[in-house]
């Protein structure tokens, strides 16, 4: 029977081939004649079938969706994707940070929530985790962190050693670390944890006010979490078990959702809040910034194609759009470089053109050539020009102000800046005696596989300082051997 041509084997040139199942020989016992393309294309093509992973969140899960504006926040922004009314297509990805590529989902780390708005002027990534803090508040030393979260030089094994001589060194760490070893250090699912900007931004309305903004995805699956013994089990029974629960719930239609709330400072009280506003280790309370409702995610489309929906998706938090700009917050100026470089690695310098990661608006760059491009450019390919090329909009631009000399230095502190004071909150006002409990276990369970001496009396001192009872609790639990 004649196959029809949708059937039909063919090669990448749409050619059809002879055989899937046998290589072309000189007779059945014969060599392997080099003329066999087919056969080759196939070896050359799984031979370069794997891109490099991402370096920090290697392992993730994605799926499309669209977000709703609920409430009217355009007194705040002129953002078109958060103007009344407006429906936008989005592509989220989660991930966990420092495993590889096909390393359990259940392992306790934070966990990524990157997400890409395909807005009406140009894609907006807002690139965050399900945490609202993170360990460190200067880019300097990320790369030092991420390493000591890896693997060995030598043994090529991950390392609690390691992990805390950093973070005990690193007393900014405290309020991360402190969140990571408690309940909310292993969700139960992917669809069960909020998402935050972490950082804050900038946003600008029509008439040119600006104001500081802090982002809250709140789950509408309410927060679950796993134990340290059900991870553990779930990683040793299935190490994909968050990719395949967004997967099957909406393969059979229930579609997850968060609600977007953000707190909202005006420009000027940034400067004398208690708190540096711009530190990536501190939240703001929410009794001095309360939440105030923009819209709904929800996510109803799984990918078709992993690799180039999911492995190819390229999230960076440069990709801004007019009514949202920077904060001076270091660690975020230095991601504004950093991510555009990683996909570049991975992926070439026309990444932008892969499905997943164009614009659905008119894009009129004068980026121009380079390996795998394949969208056409047209004349003039310079600017200025009298061509009736298109030129740039001097109207948006950030807007704050810097002046100060060369210097590496930390931040100015502001009243209440204490690597401790948060984390100490959070332990004492927030969790409950089993949440504590759960988190002195946790953390005397970790200290126990392979920390040594010395960073181990610097860990009971770095929980002493986060509350003194629970690190009395941690060192006695590390004790009793
Ligand atoms: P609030 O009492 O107003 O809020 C407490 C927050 O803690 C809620 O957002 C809650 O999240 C979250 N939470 C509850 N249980 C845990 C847990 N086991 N681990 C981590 N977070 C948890 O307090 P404040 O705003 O005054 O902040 C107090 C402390 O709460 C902070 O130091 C910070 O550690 C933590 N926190 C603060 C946030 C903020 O942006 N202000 C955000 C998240 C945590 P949910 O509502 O989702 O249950
Ligand atoms: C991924 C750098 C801090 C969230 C990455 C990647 C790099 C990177 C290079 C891999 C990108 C890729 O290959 O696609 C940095 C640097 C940081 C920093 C230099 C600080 C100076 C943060 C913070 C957050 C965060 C504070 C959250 C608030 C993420 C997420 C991903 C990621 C979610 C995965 C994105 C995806 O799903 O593709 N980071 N990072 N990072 N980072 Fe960061």
């Amino acid at each position: 029977m004649k196959k029809d041509d949708r059937n039909r084997t063919t090669t990448d040139a749409g050619i059809p081939v002879a055989s899937d199942e046998y290589s072309l020989t000189v007779g059945p016992e014969g060599p392997i004649v080099l003329h066999d393309h087919y056969l080759i294309e196939q070896m050359a093509n799984f031979n370069r079938e794997r891109i490099p992973e991402r370096q920090p969140h290697a392992k993730g899960s994605g799926a499309f969706g669209h977000f709703e504006v609920t409430q009217d926040v355009s007194a705040f922004t002129k953002a078109a994707v958060f103007q009344p009314g407006t429906k936008t297509d989005t592509l989220i990805r989660f991930s966990t940070v420092a495993g590889e590529r096909g390393s359990p989902d259940t392992w306790r780390d934070p966990r990524g929530f990157a997400l890409k708005f395909y807005t009406s002027e140009g894609n907006y990534d807002m690139v965050g985790n399900n945490t609202p803090v993170f360990f460190l508040r200067d880019p300097m030393k990320f790369q030092h962190f991420i390493r000591s979260q890896k693997r060995r030089a030598d043994s090529g094994l991950r390392d609690h050693d390691m992990q805390w001589d950093f973070w005990t060194l690193s007393p900014e760490s405290a309020h991360q670390v402190t969140w990571l070893m408690g309940d909310r250090g292993i969700p139960r699912t992917y669809r069960h944890m909020n998402g935050y900007s972490s950082h804050t931004y900038l946003w600008v309305n029509k008439d040119g006010e600006r104001f500081w903004v802090k982002y809250h995805f709140k789950t509408d699956q309410g927060i679950e979490c796993l134990t340290q013994e059900e991870a553990d089990r779930i990683a040793g029974e299935d190490s994909d078990a968050h990719r395949r629960d967004l997967f099957d719930a909406i393969a059979r239609g229930d579609y997850p959702s968060w609600t977007l709330k953000v707190q909202i400072m005006p420009f000027a009280e940034a400067e004398n809040y208690r708190f540096h506003p711009f530190d990536l280790t501190k939240v703001w309370p929410h009794d001095d910034y309360p939440l105030q409702e923009v819209g709904r995610l929800t996510l109803d489309r799984n990918p078709t194609d992993f690799h180039t929906e999911i492995e190819q998706a390229a999230f960076e938090p440069n990709n801004t759009v007019p009514g949202i700009g920077f904060s001076p917050d270091k660690m975020l100026l230095a991601r504004v470089f950093a991510y555009a470089d990683a996909h570049r690695a991975r992926m070439g310098v026309n990444y932008k053109q892969i499905p997943v990661n164009a614009p659905k608006c008119p894009v009129h760059s004068y980026s121009k050539d380079g390996a795998m491009r394949v969208q056409n450019v047209a004349d003039p390919v310079y600017a200025p020009n009298s061509k009736g090329g298109p030129s740039a909009d001097h109207t948006y631009t950030e807007k704050w102000s810097a002046s100060g000399d060369f210097v590496h230095a930390p931040y100015k502190p502001h009243k209440e800046d204490d690597d401790f004071v948060q984390p100490g909150m959070l332990v004492r006002d927030v969790m409950d005696d089993g949440a504590r409990d759960r988190l002195v276990s946790n953390v005397v369970g970790h200290l126990k596989a392979g920390v040594s001496d010395e960073v181990l009396e610097r860990a009971f001192d770095y929980w002493r300082k986060v509350d003194k009872e629970l690190g009395d609790r941690i060192e006695q639990g590390v004790r009793k051997g």
